[in-house]
């Protein structure tokens, strides 16, 4: 299979925030890939603003040390490296003041795509957004990319939408998600719509329960500042959870367009029923493995901030009520495993007399590692002695279906970027989304909050808390294995 990269238009990319964590580990790098593969124009502009002194060479520096790190080995060309670090500029912004703005409008062409990327606190999003306005740097045409957390409640999101909405129009506002980005979650969009084969069976008459899982193996090394005001509802599940849930329960939009894919998904989250406290379970990894527990790296060592949840969550509409979703994610689990798990239900009647090896069939989609999809399927065991079943996989790993170049998709930034180029908006959240998914995520906070609940500690390293099994085994079933 030969991939093909088709070139995006010309474009000014301003990436504020130009020398943190997200653009030296993620935007960069990614823009990187992107030109080496080709997809970018030989003058597109990249600018880095940011707060410190740094003239472009030392700007270049720091990028090629980003790339250095975390490009792998086999991709870093140095000719490419040295073609991109020549598109490389710098300007030292101040994003509440004046300094800086003169500057950066000057080296702004105005005849191509111009997208900023506000890769800083959401506590700058309005002075930068009414400074890019106030100095006419940005127009109508221009494009703003703003990353998660976006607001930590509705209210705050609300604000923001509102900040934002004063300078900006909708259309013009790349909220990411950077799961949307991710090949696998995009191809539970093709699997769904693009095969007539499950289209009829996705539905609670034939769906017993549907299972999410994100499992990391990495803690909260280095972030607890930021990960003691958020946890992991709302760092995860607010947001990743929440998308792929929809992406799973939504009617088949009319179009692949962005607002028929974002009216969609914003139908399910609204016709998600509120979780009842019994239905949720918050863990907080404690010491193992010879690493520290949670509390070690927080700033608060009575923190009852969560890093795992696991809860049940019910979608009141015609085609799932009845089918329960269970999600869960944590930091320090076994294995880092994500995977959206679809179980059928069984056959209304079984015509064999020996049943015991049958299970359901289970439609497996693995969004890392190993990417690919697996239907649990039953079968007759094979040889003589009579009719008996036995389960065996229909295995798609998509490295071995579609050979080495599957291997080398856009990582999930890359690819955002570029759609941010093109101008398409459809792996974006759009505001309402956002505000929905605090809307039904800030009464779970409140609970906690005013119950005064603790999480309960689990092992690093273990399959999580305790009642998250609980949780399964009150309906009689269990969470797959994080592997
Ligand atoms: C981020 C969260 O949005 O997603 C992190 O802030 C989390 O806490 C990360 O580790 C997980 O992303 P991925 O792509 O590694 O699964």
């Amino acid at each position: 299979m030969v991939s093909r990269v088709i070139p995006v238009e010309d474009f000014d990319l301003v990436v504020f925030g130009g020398t943190g964590d997200l653009a030296r580990r993620k935007i960069l790098p990614g823009l990187y890939r992107r030109f080496l593969a080709g997809q970018m124009t030989a003058e597109c502009r990249i600018i880095g603003a940011a707060r410190g002194e740094l003239s472009d060479d030392d700007f270049r520096a720091m990028i090629a040390e980003a790339i250095a790190e975390f490009v792998p080995a086999e991709r870093q060309d140095a000719e490419a490296i040295a073609g991109f670090l020549a598109r490389l500029r710098y300007v030292a912004i101040d994003a509440k003041g004046d300094g800086g703005w003169g500057e950066l409008k000057a080296l702004m062409r105005r005849d191509v795509v111009c997208a900023f990327y506000f890769s800083v606190a959401p506590s700058l999003f309005g002075d930068i957004a009414l400074r890019l306005k106030q100095f006419g740097i940005a127009d109508d045409n221009a494009r703003i990319v703003v990353e998660k957390p976006f607001g930590r409640d509705l209210a705050s999101a609300k604000a923001l939408n509102a900040t934002l909405a004063q300078h900006f129009h909708e259309s013009q506002i790349y909220r990411i998600d950077h799961y949307l980005g991710k090949e696998t979650v995009q191809n539970l969009m093709a699997v769904r719509f693009a095969n007539i084969l499950f289209e009829p069976l996705w539905k609670s008459e034939y769906i017993d329960h549907v299972q999410i899982t994100v499992a990391e193996t990495v803690g909260v090394e280095g972030r607890g500042a930021y990960y003691d005001k958020s946890g992991a509802m709302r760092d995860m599940v607010q947001n990743h959870m929440m998308q792929l849930l929809c992406l799973i329960a939504m009617e088949p939009p009319y179009h692949f367009d962005p607002d028929a894919v974002r009216d969609e998904k914003l139908k399910v989250i609204r016709a998600l029923d509120p979780v009842l406290p019994q239905d949720i379970v918050r863990g907080q990894y404690l010491a193992g493995n010879g690493q520290g527990g949670y509390v070690e790296h927080s700033e608060n060592p009575q923190s009852r901030t969560e890093s795992y949840v696991a809860l049940k969550a019910h979608i009141s509409n015609w085609r799932w009520k009845g089918t329960p979703f269970y999600l869960r994610t944590g930091k320090r689990l076994r294995a880092r495993a994500s995977e959206i798990a679809i179980t059928f239900r069984e056959p209304p009647h079984s015509i064999f007399d020996d049943a015991t090896g049958w299970r359901e069939n289970v439609l497996v989609i693995r969004l890392q590692p190993d990417e690919g999809m697996n239907m649990m399927v039953m079968i007759k065991e094979p040889g003589p002695g009579g009719m008996r079943l036995t389960q065996v996989p229909l295995d798609m790993t998509f490295a071995d279906a579609l050979g080495p170049e599957a291997e080398d998709v856009p990582d999930a930034y890359e690819r955002l970027i570029m759609d941010v180029i093109r101008g398409n908006q459809t792996l974006f959240m759009r505001g309402d989304e956002v505000e929905a998914a605090w809307a039904w995520t800030d009464p779970i906070i409140a609970g906690w909050e005013s119950r005064g609940d603790k999480p309960q500690g689990y092992d690093s390293g273990s399959s999580g808390p305790e009642d998250a099994l609980m949780l399964m085994h009150r309906d009689g079933r269990r969470w797959r294995d994080i592997r």
